[in-house]
């Protein structure tokens, strides 16, 4: 578990002057916009992400590597306690992509490290085929250090980021407050399927409670 004391304080002080001006905004462009603002001084304070990453070589309990989370390339960084937000790193291989995906909630991100490639798309059909799914690529740009993009949830983010180099990036991620979904969507824009991907821990308790259904009626 990770204490708040071993926060750097500076994400600290900037993560809770975040949450407060936050909760004054009634909707996502402008909460976007906020982050957008805010996002390229801390993607450029390069000391601050050396303490991190050196924290993660020597296996600090901060930044915490243990918890899984949706992507296995992702690390926790700062979960505001009313959930108006949460801070999210992302250490990215050469060539690594997450697969095309959508998301619960608005997110800004933006590159620490490297070069990020983002590749936006837009939903076609209107989603009555069950697995269905008809994608066409509509952006395709790089992300350099500084440099931010942003999502919106459902449909109206579906994208897929990665890195497109030969060195190894880092990005960094500021997702808003998520709707009530257990998953996010992935898509395939060569089969036009979609599919569901869970968190590590979803999907264990999930395929537990299903595997009880069974086990119990088989037993009784
Ligand atoms: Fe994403």
């Amino acid at each position: 578990m990770t204490l708040s004391s071993e926060i750097p304080q500076q994400l600290v002080s900037k993560c809770s002057r975040w949450s407060k001006e936050l909760e004054r905004l009634s909707d996502d462009e402008s909460r976007v916009e906020l982050i957008k603002h805010e996002l390229p001084d801390l993607l450029r304070d390069k000391p601050f992400f050396a303490e991190i990453f050196e924290g993660i070589k020597k296996g600090d309990p901060y930044p915490d590597v243990r918890t899984a989370t949706m992507f296995d390339n992702e690390l926790m960084l700062f979960a505001d306690h009313r959930r108006h937000f949460s801070v999210r790193l992302f250490l990215w291989g050469p060539g690594e992509f997450v697969p095309i995906h959508d998301h619960n909630s608005w997110g800004v991100f933006g590159c620490v490290a490297g070069k990020i490639e983002v590749l936006k798309y837009k939903r076609e059909d209107d989603g009555p085929r069950e697995g269905y799914a008809r994608l066409t690529e509509t952006q395709r740009f790089k992300l350099r250090p500084g440099e931010t993009d942003f999502t919106l949830p459902l449909n109206q983010g579906i994208h897929q980021i990665g890195n497109p180099g030969e060195e190894t990036s880092v990005s960094l991620s500021i997702y808003g407050r998520p709707i009530k979904r257990p998953y996010i969507n992935g898509f395939d824009i060569y089969k036009r399927q979609i599919y569901r991907i869970f968190s590590p821990k979803t999907k264990k308790k999930k395929l537990a409670m299903e595997v009880l259904k069974n086990f119990n009626r088989d037993t009784q």
